[in-house]
């Protein structure tokens, strides 16, 4: 059989990510250009500056992957990018350079929704998933819990009001003063710290069992800061009683999805998949009810090209195909 390179481009948010992946699992190189340098002085990312870093990185880094995969331009068999949803700024540099790539060299262009890419991690990591699965998708900029029926067929059972888990991760953060982005930090610190020594507010909305919303807890904790004399007490103590409020409703939602939809797969997508105390969670409850827990490595869960090239290649197989005319899109939704 003959082997098909597909090149994935994600310029979505601050990463730029360049991709070859063979066959939808092989991948022969997977470059990340990581802009937290550049925006963690400003605490969050500044899309103009975004923006400008893919332009002036985003072609040496094709070269670089394509020299690292040891192939050559006529090698690849198609092009993929993330078209949304995302930074306007941003995107349009990945789908500009994709165009231009698949026009001059007449390969197969593929526009693929970010989130999607993010729930394909999944798929390089492991290869007897099956249908159908639950999928909780926790992100900096979205949170939901999704059906997926079959390849590329999406139907989001909820998600959240207001903040994203990672954002809420990231504005605490900021509040305590850790350093950006605030996911991976307050992860670490929770590791040593007494998650019932404060206790923080779960929103877990009875009447829509499947939404989230996590504004209110980021409220909490700003309030949390005026009133507490935080220098007498353990930064670790406090990290791990927020990050607990934020994995119990996750865990819970997520559990109760499974079991209303008597589904018995669950699938873990996007950055904040990359917390050691929510995988620990999910990988106890999944294995008491008797569901099958899929986990990237924390390479794949955030941002990457990889799964952009992966998910091409599995809606190429399916008569997928994008024309040049094909834009940035910043509000796609999954399954759209
Ligand atoms: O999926 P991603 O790379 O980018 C988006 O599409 O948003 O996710 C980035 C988010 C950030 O909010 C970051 O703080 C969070 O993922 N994150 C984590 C961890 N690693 C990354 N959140 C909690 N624990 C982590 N270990
Ligand atoms: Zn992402």
């Amino acid at each position: 059989m003959k082997s098909i390179n597909w090149l994935g481009i994600e310029t979505s948010c601050d990463d730029t990510s360049i991709a070859i992946v063979r066959n939808g699992k092989e991948i022969l190189s997977n470059l990340i250009s990581s802009q937290v340098s550049l925006h963690e002085k400003y605490g969050g990312i500044v899309p103009e500056l975004a923006s400008r870093k893919h332009f002036e990185v985003i072609n040496p880094l094709i070269e670089c992957a394509l020299c690292e995969a040891r192939l050559s331009w006529k090698d690849l068999d198609g092009v993929s990018v993330s078209y949304g949803p995302g930074l306007i700024g941003s995107l349009i540099i990945g789908v500009t350079v994709a165009k231009t790539i698949a026009g001059l060299l007449k390969l197969p262009l593929l526009g693929i929704n970010h989130l999607e890419g993010h729930i394909y991690a999944n798929f390089i990591q492991y290869d007897d998933i099956g249908f159908p699965c639950i999928c909780l998708l926790v992100s900096g900029g979205h949170t939901a819990l999704i059906l997926m029926e079959e390849h590329g067929v999406f139907t989001i059972l909820g998600e959240t009001r207001d903040d994203a888990a990672g954002e809420c991760f990231d504005k605490a953060a900021r509040i305590l003063d850790l350093s950006y982005p605030g996911g991976p930090e307050i992860d670490s610190l929770a590791i040593t710290g007494n998650k019932k020594a404060f206790s923080f507010p779960r929103a877990y909305l009875p009447h829509n069992p499947f939404e989230f919303s996590f504004s209110g807890l980021k409220t909490s904790m700003m309030y949390f800061i005026k009133s507490e004399d935080i220098n007498k007490h353990k930064i670790e103590d406090i990290c791990a009683s927020f990050q607990a409020a934020i994995i119990d409703v996750l865990v819970k939602k997520t559990m109760k999805a499974l079991e209303t939809l008597n589904i018995k797969r669950l699938l873990l997508a996007g950055g904040v998949a990359c917390n050691s105390e929510l995988r620990k969670r999910l990988a106890i409850e999944s294995e008491e009810k008797g569901i099958k827990l899929f986990c990237p490595p924390p390479s794949l869960c955030t941002d990457n090209a990889a799964m952009i090239a992966c998910t091409a290649h599995h809606y190429f197989k399916k008569g997928g195909k994008s024309d040049l005319t094909i834009d940035a899109f910043p509000n796609l939704i999954c399954g759209s």
